[in-house]
């Protein structure tokens, strides 16, 4: 099963009227700016300026400087981003409200649930799970591909699962599995996952305005997984004059993660590796990749690490929300499963 992949792209070519009118309803770009022109866009773009909150961020010197543009024209670009953006104070109470549609997908585990906050993974929120190969990371993936679709008195969203596989690791077999653990029709909850493999960070990237086709199609998704997040972008950018251009990759990458997540209220789960950090003479000396842009991105990160008797030691790292803590699982046969902690 694979993403439709040149659908979109036949019907546009088909119906050429329909990107207009599609287009219509995006949100305002770049490009709707007055004074941006392309030339200033591909700058912005090489600056890591991608969309209008970038640029509402940014003063009228700064943005004059990136762009090259005069600051006159800058402080209107400005301006015009901002308003457009409607960029302002909310009061608590219109941000409690907004909490409240957000949606939650079970790991399967009480124990995992419970260490992020009571009811698994949430959506508009980026999760992390970081750890060693073996860890787990895939495991937690599979497993949340099945749970999205549950009913949301059962923990789920009643959606379907996007899951973007860049190692080749994903496992219909596990999927059934897990489907039958918990009572599932195996062949409904694998019609329900949409496996697409990313053979190198650029399809990876591709990939994902695939998945806002898919959605506009009316495709009811509700997790985007990504295993793995990082491994392609390490690979292909591994000498050490490419870090910069790596990491700016991989912010845009997080970023279009982010806005996908916000705009339709769906969840995100990416893996990443970890690597040994000399620098580190005390403690646990792995660290997961990608640095401060992956950390920050992420809302929720979490490192697995094997524990005693096969058992996997989940701990919560800079919640906004939830205190750090850590938990105790297992992974059968039939699903992720709790130890007595
Ligand atoms: P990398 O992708 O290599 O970085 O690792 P990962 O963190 O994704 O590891 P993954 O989630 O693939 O975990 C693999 C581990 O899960 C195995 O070593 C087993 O311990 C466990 N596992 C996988 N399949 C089964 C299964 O069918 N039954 C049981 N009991 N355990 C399984
Ligand atoms: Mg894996």
């Amino acid at each position: 099963m694979a993403i439709p992949k040149d659908e979109a792209e036949e019907k546009e070519v088909k119906k050429p009227a329909k990107k207009v009118s599609k287009k219509k309803d995006d949100e305002p770009k770049l490009m709707d700016l007055p004074g941006v022109g392309p030339g200033a866009i591909a700058k912005l773009e090489a600056a890591g300026i991608f969309d209008l909150m970038g640029l509402a961020v940014l003063t009228p010197p700064a943005l004059s400087e990136m762009a090259g543009m005069g600051e006159a024209a800058a402080r209107k670009a400005i301006q015009a981003a901002r308003k457009m953006m409607n960029l302002g104070f909310q009061d608590g109470l219109e941000y409690v409200e907004k909490r409240k549609e957000i949606g939650r997908i079970t790991t399967g585990s009480k124990n995992l649930d419970n260490l992020l906050g009571g009811r698994g993974i949430e959506t508009k929120a980026i999760t992390e799970a970081f750890g060693a190969f073996g860890s787990g990371k895939t495991q937690l993936a599979l497993s949340l591909a099945v749970g999205v679709q549950l009913p949301e008195e059962q923990g789920g969203c009643n959606g379907k699962a996007v899951y973007i596989d860049t190692e080749g690791t994903f496992r219909p077999e596990r999927i059934r599995q897990f489907a039958e653990g918990i009572g599932a029709n195996p062949d409904k909850v694998l019609k329900n996952i949409l496996v697409a493999r990313a053979f190198n960070s650029d399809h990876q990237m591709l990939l994902l305005d695939k998945v806002s086709e898919l959605i506009k199609d009316g495709e009811p998704i509700k997790i985007i997984i990504v295993d793995s997040l990082t491994a392609h972008f390490r690979a292909e950018f591994a000498g050490r004059g490419q870090l910069a251009d790596r990491q700016q990759r991989l912010n845009r990458y997080l970023h279009q993660l982010q806005k996908l997540a916000e705009q339709h209220n769906l969840a995100v789960y990416v893996t990443n590796q970890v690597m040994s950090d000399p620098a580190q003479l005390f403690g646990d000396p792995t660290k997961a990749i990608g640095g401060n842009i992956v950390g920050h991105a992420c809302t929720f990160r979490m490192y697995i690490r094997r524990g005693k008797k096969d058992s996997r030691v989940v701990k919560l790292i800079d919640s906004p929300n939830l205190p750090d803590g850590e938990t105790v699982i297992m992974i059968d046969t039939d699903g992720l499963k709790d130890v007595a902690v």
